[in-house]
C-alpha cells in the first residue's frame, strides 16, 4: 500500500513547523521535523565533547545516537535517555546544526532515520531537502518561504515571548548567514523541488497557510 508523503521545504521562519505539525494533526499523519535531527546531532557533539572538525567522529555519534521523539503536544526530543528539548530551539544548536548539515557524510547518515518516519496513515515532513532528495516521491512538495525582514521579525518575537532579550539586527544577520550556508552547500542545498508548489507567508496568517496547504492534499481533498 503507498504511504502518502507531503513535504514542506524551506528556510527557516517561514513557518514550516506550525505549519506542518497543524497540518499533521488535521490529517492525522505522523510528523518529521527533520531540523531537529541535525539539531540533535549538534547537542549530542557538545554533550560529547566531539571536536567538529573530526568528521570521522561526528559521524560515529551520528551513527550512535538514540533519539526518541514525542510529537504529540509540543515537539519533545530525548538524546540517549536524557531530554534536550530545552537546548533544542536555540540559536547556537541552529547555527551548529546548519554546519555539520553541510558534511556529505552526516547527511548520508542521517538520511535512513528519516526515511523511517514514512508510516501509515501517511506523513507530513519538514525540512530543506525533504522534497528533492528524501522523500522525491511525495505529493504535494510545498516550498514555503517568506521574506528575510519578515522572518527575523517573527523570530524575535517569538524569543521575547520565551524572555530571551535578543538584537532584531543580529538575528537578520544570523537568519541570511544561515540561509546563505543551506543554500551555497555542495550536497542537498535548500532549492524547490521542480514539482514544488510555492507559497509565500510574509503577508499570510498562519491558518491561511494551513488551509492552502490542506487545499493541495488529495487525500484531505477527497475525505
Ligand atoms: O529547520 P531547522 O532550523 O530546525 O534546521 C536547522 C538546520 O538543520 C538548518 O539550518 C539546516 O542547515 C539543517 N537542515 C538540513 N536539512 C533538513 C533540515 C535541516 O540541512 N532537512
Amino acid at each position: 500500500m503507498t504511504i502518502p508523503v507531503l513535504t514542506i521545504d524551506g528556510p527557516s521562519g517561514a513557518g514550516k513547523g506550525t505549519v506542518s505539525r497543524q497540518v499533521a494533526k488535521q490529517l492525522g499523519w505522523h510528523y518529521l521535523d527533520s531540523g531537529s535531527i541535525y539539531r540533535s546531532l549538534a547537542i549530542a557533539l557538545l554533550q560529547n565533547n566531539v571536536n567538529p572538525a573530526q568528521v570521522g567522529d561526528i559521524v560515529n555519534t551520528a551513527r550512535n545516537m538514540d533519539l526518541a521523539f514525542d510529537c504529540t503536544g509540543e515537539l519533545e526530543v530525548t538524546l540517549n535517555g536524557i531530554d534536550i528539548t530545552p537546548q533544542l530551539g536555540t540559536e547556537s544548536t541552529g547555527n551548529m546544526a546548519s554546519k555539520i548539515a553541510a558534511l556529505p557524510e552526516v547527511r548520508q547518515v542521517l538520511l535512513q532515520k528519516q526515511k523511517d518516519f514514512k508510516k501509515l496513515p501517511g506523513l507530513v515532513a519538514d525540512g530543506r531537502d525533504m522534497g528533492t532528495i528524501v522523500f522525491p516521491e511525495a505529493n504535494p512538495k510545498i516550498f514555503l518561504t517568506a521574506s528575510a525582514e519578515e522572518r527575523a521579525v517573527r523570530r524575535y518575537k517569538q524569543l521575547m515571548e520565551k524572555g530571551i532579550d535578543v538584537n532584531i539586527r543580529q538575528i537578520t544577520s544570523e537568519i541570511e548567514e544561515r540561509d546563505r550556508r543551506d543554500k551555497e552547500r555542495a550536497i542537498a542545498p535548500l532549492v524547490p523541488a521542480e514539482d514544488a508548489f510555492f507559497i509565500d507567508s510574509s503577508a499570510m496568517t498562519i491558518n491561511e497557510v494551513i488551509a492552502q496547504v490542506l487545499s493541495l492534499v488529495p487525500q484531505h481533498r477527497s475525505a
